[in-house]
């Protein structure tokens, strides 16, 4: 599973220390062998792109190319395009979030913006402070800066305010300096749960006093099945949190558009650190998308795509009670109120990732729960993401996957070791 980081590596002993210890992420692992068609892949997050409406996306590229192709395949600038921040000030606007055009610095996928600000604040040895579980992608971008990340347990309610105070006070009397609360409040990846409207003050205030920035993630806050979500933590405390955003899931991930809004004091430095990274994001993409939001019914196209996923998350959550709800082991599992998601907790005797290979045999497959831990705990939970496959091959995939659970549990209890 590792790529070229094997002792056989010739180059393994010239690596920068950040990079040497870099594996595969489960996920990228997978996805070679999910992608086969026998495979119902519970796995990969990516978004069902046949809720967008294509013609309409092909006129208005032809359209980019028409009117502007003279500024839109030319070089920008690093703080990304003008009309494109503002139609996404428009966008944070629909989760309550007042911003200005100036504090956004648009960047490539919110996962380049994770990047960029680890690296614009993290040195080896510090501490970022994350959920746990958390999202695998944010791990390794904080990895490469060789931080400790620490996590603090999730609940039905997101991250638990009494357990992250415990953290924090026990880290600052350690003298260790933290230098980011890293959370994804909405719809969490991979949890599925959403932080409580009441625990938000709490959070925003104990980063407060602990002096800690706060690194709010939310690809997935307009993507809530019953209504918005509790107000973003930008919107609590602008000047000390840091806001994630990405059109990643609400419009397509290939364009690759993200952006970060910044308190106004950090502004001009990651427009630096970004501009070092790559001179700028690609105008093309970055017109193409403040177009989308300028001219089309935009809100319809999200519409459409909460619909999608409610029947897809109705699908999975169906048929993981009708294959688990009777069963004697004590599985687990979220129901989420948006998003992609669901968190699965299996007996704590199995192991989610020896258990792959069978799951894989069975034709389906799904990311076990230890790629979202940086300390590789977790190994009893398993992510299933339902935004891909139809509603039945959702129910087919789950089936599959209760009859390998079932059997690993009998397999147990023969052994005696069973629940
Ligand atoms: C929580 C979270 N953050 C960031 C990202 C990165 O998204 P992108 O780089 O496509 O904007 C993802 C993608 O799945 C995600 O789930």
């Amino acid at each position: 599973m590792l790529t070229g980081m094997t002792s056989t590596d010739p180059f393994q002993r010239r690596y920068a220390h950040g990079i040497r210890g870099m594996t595969a992420s489960e996920i990228r692992a997978l996805f070679a062998v999910a992608a086969r068609p026998e495979i119902v892949s519970l796995a990969g997050g990516m978004p069902f792109l046949g809720g967008l409406p294509m013609d309409d996306l092909r006129g208005l590229v032809d359209r980019v190319l028409t009117d502007q192709a003279g500024t839109a395949l030319q070089y920008g600038g690093g703080q990304g395009d003008a009309a494109l921040r503002e139609v996404l000030v428009e966008l944070m606007a629909e989760e309550g979030i007042d911003a200005s055009a100036d504090d956004i610095v648009t960047t490539v996928g919110s996962q380049q913006a994770l990047d960029l600000l680890a690296r614009m604040f993290c040195d080896p040895g510090d501490v970022i402070v994350a959920e746990g579980p958390s999202y695998v992608g944010a791990l390794s971008a904080f990895s490469q800066y060789q931080v400790d990340v620490v996590h603090v347990p999730l609940d039905a309610d997101g991250l638990d305010p009494g357990a992250l105070e415990v953290t924090l006070d026990r880290l600052a009397a350690d003298g260790r300096r933290v230098k980011f609360l890293y959370v994804v409040p909405n719809f969490h990846n991979p949890a599925g749960v959403t932080l409580a409207a009441g625990r938000r003050e709490r959070m925003v205030e104990l980063a407060r006093a602990h002096d800690v920035l706060i690194l709010e993630d939310n690809p997935y806050g307009l993507l809530g099945f019953d209504g918005p979500s509790p107000d973003a933590l930008r919107a609590i405390d602008p000047d000390n949190v840091v806001y994630l955003g990405t059109l990643s899931k609400v419009f397509c991930p290939g364009l690759r558009v993200g952006w970060a809004l910044v308190p106004p004091a950090l502004r001009d430095r990651l427009i630096l650190v970004k501009e070092a990274a790559d001179l700028c994001s690609s105008n093309l993409t970055e017109a193409i998308a403040a177009r989308w939001f300028a001219e089309q019914p935009w809100r319809d196209t999200i519409k459409t795509f909460r619909e999608l996923y409610r029947e897809r998350r109705d699908a999975t959550v169906e048929a993981l009670h009708e294959g688990f709800g009777a069963a004697p082991g004590g599985v687990h599992w979220t129901d989420p109120d948006g998003g992609f998601y669901v968190w699965v907790t299996l007996p704590a005797a199995l192991d989610a990732k020896l258990m792959l290979p069978k799951a894989l045999n069975a034709r389906v497959a799904y990311v076990p729960g230890s790629a979202f831990y940086a300390d590789g705990s977790g190994t009893a939970s398993l992510r299933l993401c339902y935004s891909y496959p139809t509603p039945d091959r959702i129910r087919e995939g789950v089936r599959r996957l209760v009859g390998v659970v079932s059997e690993e549990l009998d397999l147990l209890r023969a052994l005696g070791a069973g629940p």
